[in-house]
């Protein structure tokens, strides 16, 4: 019979919507693989998108206090999509109640925090995955696939961005990702995961860092008064120079205020064999330059990789465009995947925990305005 795994929803926001959208999918995109997924209980500490959890998604009940739902006998899962200061307490109870979890990036508030999650997780032996979904989109996974066969062979630059625009109007309140005792930092912590994780999975891990931020908008109009207006101690910008353990160089920049971005992870891997680039507005091409062409007819080739997930992915079918949704979709099928074939999925907490090593190293390297050793 069908293994039943059952999901417990913690922070019904945003990121809370798209993972239920994800599981409420995930049979219809994988023909009833891997598992019959109920969605259980749904917490939120405002009632009314808890409710909304029920209403809208289908979980069969709700709360407001994530304690109630993770000592719940019949939860198999917890999923985190809460601001990052309450990712710690809810993902340790999880795991300490016997559950496997989903978390949503970055892992914790500080690389300390991610440590004690770590602990446990190691102590419990049970399955633990972040959301990095970009991982998961097919040109992602053809870079990877192409790397791992040497077509960019030993690798020279990394330029990795990522961009958003978001916060360019100033009247934006400051709300919890522009609060430092609530994110844990700026920019870095909030896109940086993204860019910073795809960078390590493709080239590997950095020896050295160098980095300088800025925040533009020293105060912002506060959520529950617009008239007042609140200090922001949270960069909007960041740019990182890096050296690579295998020898390569390369800088990586985030920002929150790149007038006309909208959604714009890019990258170009430059290596002695080939090259790689690719943009997250055009996910359904990689781009690969192969030095071993032949003279005369070299330059980059679009690869069309659109959404040739393999199998038991039967829809939408490859050859249809690539959305940011299906990313989270494919993720959380790793996720559960993972769970019924008892398998420790990747990328999983101690890749998160790399990253917050990685994140702190850089916001060192700012405080001292020289390089630092990762
Ligand atoms: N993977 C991605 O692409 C991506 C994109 C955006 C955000 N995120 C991450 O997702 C997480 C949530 O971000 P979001 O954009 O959904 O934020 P959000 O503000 O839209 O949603 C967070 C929700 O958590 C609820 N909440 C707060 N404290 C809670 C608690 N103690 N118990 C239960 N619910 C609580 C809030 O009421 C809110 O509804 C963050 O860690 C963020 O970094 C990831």
């Amino acid at each position: 019979m069908q293994k039943e795994i059952r999901v417990g929803m913690i922070g019904f926001g945003q990121m809370g919507r798209i993972h239920s959208y994800a599981y409420r999918s995930i049979p219809l995109y994988y023909d009833g693989n891997p598992c019959k997924i109920t969605l259980k209980c749904v917490c939120d500490t405002n009632e009314s998108l808890a409710k909304k959890g029920v209403e809208q998604a289908g979980f069969e009940s709700y709360t407001t206090d994530y304690r109630e739902l993770i000592v719940r006998k019949d939860i198999d899962v917890v999923n985190v999509c809460t601001p990052n200061k309450m990712h710690k307490e809810a993902v340790i109870g999880a795991l300490k109640n016997g559950k496997h979890v989903y978390c949503e990036k970055p892992l914790a508030f500080s690389e300390a925090e991610a440590k004690e999650i770590v602990a446990v997780a190691d102590q419990t032996g049970l399955k633990h995955q972040i959301t990095a979904e970009y991982r998961f989109i097919p040109a992602i996974m053809k870079a990877k696939e192409l790397i791992n066969a040497d077509f960019v062979g030993r690798v020279f630059h990394f330029r990795g961005l990522y961009l958003h625009s978001g916060y360019i109007d100033p009247k934006r309140p400051r709300e919890w990702r522009l609060m430092k005792e609530m994110i844990g930092g700026g920019v870095l912590v909030d896109l940086g995961p993204h860019i910073l994780d795809i960078m390590q999975y493709l080239v590997g891990d950095v020896d050295m860092v160098s980095a300088t931020m800025e925040t533009f908008f020293k105060e912002r109009p506060l959520p529950e008064n617009p008239k007042k207006k609140g200090k922001v101690d949270v960069e909007d910008a960041i740019t990182a120079i890096l050296r690579f353990k295998n020898g390569g160089i390369g800088i990586a920049e985030m920002s929150r205020v790149a007038t006309g971005a909208e959604d714009e992870m890019r990258f170009e891997i430059n290596g002695q064999n080939g090259a790689l680039a690719f943009n997250l507005m055009k996910p359904n091409e990689l781009l690969a330059f192969n030095a071993n062409d032949p003279k005369g007819v070299q330059g980059y080739k679009a690869i069309s990789t659109a959404q040739k997930y393999p199998a038991p992915a039967i829809m939408p079918a490859p050859k249809f465009t690539m959305g940011w949704v299906r990313s989270h979709v494919a993720a959380q099928y790793n996720f559960l995947d993972c769970v019924v074939n008892n398998r420790m999925p990747s990328p999983n907490f101690h890749d998160a925990l790399k990253l917050h090593h990685l994140m702190e190293a850089i916001y060192k390297a700012v405080e001292a305005k020289n390089w630092v050793k990762v």
